[in-house]
C-alpha cells in the first residue's frame, strides 16, 4: 500500500540480496524500521515478539520462513528430519492464528516433494512468494465483495457518513495488501462513499490505535481512535452502522477467534442490532473443528505487556509502568465469538451466513466425507 508516496508491504523478498525483509511493527506509527531475516531464529522471533503480527502476515512469514530454514548458514537442508524440525519449531512461533501452521505446512510440504536441495531451495522461494500474491489477491476480493455491504448502508443513510467500527489492526500491515477488515473500508472510500471508521485502541499492544489508525490516515480516511470499551456506549446511540472485524482462525461451523475484546463488541453489536461482520481469507478457517472455545489454543502473553504502556517520549520510543509493579497481571490475548452473534463472513469467495452449511457451500472442497 501507499506510504507517502512509497508502495510498501509488510513483508517482501530482496530478489538483490536474496532476502526476507519485514517492518518492525513493534515500532510503528513512530519509526519506520525494516528488519532483514536470515535465520529460523530470527523469524521465530520476530513472529514472537510481533515485528510482524496479524493472522494473514504471520502465515506468509512462516511460509518465506521455511525458506528461509534451507538457505540460513548453518543449513543443513538436505537432512528431513532436520528440515521438519526446524519447520515445527516454526510452525509454533504463535499458538492461535492458523495461518502460521497453514503457511509452513504448504511450503514445507511442497519442499520435500522434491528430492534434489538445490530444487527443494528454488520450489520452497516459489511456492511461498506464491502464497504472498494469493494473500494479497484474496484481501482484495474480500474488499470488492465487502464493498456491497457498504454501499448498501450508505443508500440507506442518504449520504450521511457510514460509521465503521473495527477491533485490533486487521488492515494491510497484518495482511500483505488492503487488509481483512480493512479491505472493504479502503473500496469503499475509493469508490466515493462517506465513511468514517472507529478505531479501538486495542490494549494492551494498542494495534488499532498505532497501526490502525495509522494505516487509515495514510490513506486519507476519517477515524477515531476510542476506549475499547467505548464501542458499546457509541452503539447505543446510533454512532455505529456496522462492525468489521479480522480473524485469526475461524472454525468450519463459524466461531471466530479474533482479539481480546472482540467477543464483547459482538455482544454489544447483537443486543444494539448493528451487524458484526468477520473478514477473511479462506487460509484463516481451521476446517478441523467445529467448537470454538473448547478447541481453539488462545495465546497468553507475557502479563509485562498490560503493566507497561509503551508511546513516545520526548521523541523516543519509551515504557512506563501503569499498575503497581508488584501487581499480578494476565494477558489473554484473543477471545472466541460464537457463530451465533456474527452476521456474516466476507471471504475471498464471497459474503456469507456464520454457519457451517453456507461456508461449505463457498467452500465445497472442504467438505468432509
Ligand atoms: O496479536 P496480533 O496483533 O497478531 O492479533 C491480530 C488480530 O487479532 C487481528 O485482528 C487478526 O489477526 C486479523 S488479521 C487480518
Amino acid at each position: 500500500m501507499n506510504v507517502d508516496g512509497k508502495q510498501m508491504r509488510p513483508i517482501w523478498f530482496d530478489e538483490d540480496t536474496k532476502t526476507v525483509k519485514v517492518i518492525d511493527q513493534r515500532r510503528l506509527p513512530h519509526e519506520l524500521i525494516v528488519e532483514d531475516l536470515t535465520t529460523n531464529d530470527q523469524v521465530i522471533h520476530a513472529i514472537k515478539d510481533m515485528y510482524v503480527r496479524g493472522a494473514p502476515l504471520i502465515g506468509a512469514t512462516g511460509a518465506l520462513g521455511v525458506y528461509v530454514i534451507l538457505v540460513q548458514k548453518s543449513n543443513r537442508g538436505e537432512d528431513d528430519a532436520w528440515f521438519k524440525a526446524e519447520c515445527a519449531r516454526l510452525r509454533d512461533a504463535r499458538p492461535t492464528a492458523t495461518n502460521l501452521a497453514w503457511g509452513v505446512a504448504r511450503v514445507m510440504e511442497k519442499a520435500l516433494s522434491v528430492p534434489l536441495y538445490d530444487l527443494r531451495v528454488s520450489t520452497a522461494l516459489a511456492e511461498a512468494l506464491e502464497v504472498v500474491e494469493e494473500e494479497a489477491v484474496n484481501c482484495q476480493k474480500i474488499g470488492e465483495f465487502g464493498l456491497a455491504i457498504i454501499k448498501e448502508i450508505a443508500e440507506k443513510k442518504n449520504g450521511k457518513p457510514v460509521n465503521i467500527l473495527t477491533h485490533c489492526n486487521a488492515g494491510w500491515l497484518a495482511c500483505i495488501e488492503y487488509g481483512t477488515a480493512t479491505a472493504p473500508m479502503y473500496t469503499a472510500f475509493d469508490a466515493g462513499i462517506d465513511i468514517h471508521v472507529w478505531v479501538d485502541e486495542t490494549r494492551p499492544l494498542n494495534q488499532g490505535a498505532r497501526l490502525t489508525a495509522w494505516e487509515l490516515g495514510k490513506h486519507g480516511i476519517r477515524h477515531t481512535v476510542i476506549t475499547d470499551n467505548a464501542g458499546g456506549h457509541l452503539m447505543q446511540h446510533g454512532m455505529v452502522d456496522l462492525v468489521i472485524v479480522g480473524t485469526d482462525r475461524t472454525t468450519r461451523a463459524g466461531d471466530v477467534a479474533n482479539k481480546i475484546g472482540t467477543y464483547l463488541k459482538a455482544l454489544a453489536a447483537r443486543d444494539n442490532n448493528v451487524p458484526f461482520y468477520v473478514a477473511l481469507p479462506s487460509s484463516t478457517f481451521d476446517w478441523t473443528i467445529t467448537d470454538g472455545i473448547k478447541d481453539i489454543p488462545i495465546e497468553e502473553r507475557d502479563p509485562g505487556e498490560i503493566k507497561y504502556v509503551q508511546g513516545l517520549v520526548d521523541g523516543k520510543i519509551a515504557s512506563v509502568l501503569v499498575p503497581p509493579a508488584n501487581s499480578p497481571a494476565a494477558n489473554h490475548a484473543f477471545d472466541v465469538t460464537p457463530a451465533r452473534l456474527v452476521t456474516g463472513f466476507i471471504t475471498e469467495r464471497g459474503v456469507c451466513p456464520a454457519r457451517e452449511d453456507e461456508i461449505m457451500a463457498l467452500f465445497p472442497e472442504k467438505k468432509i466425507g
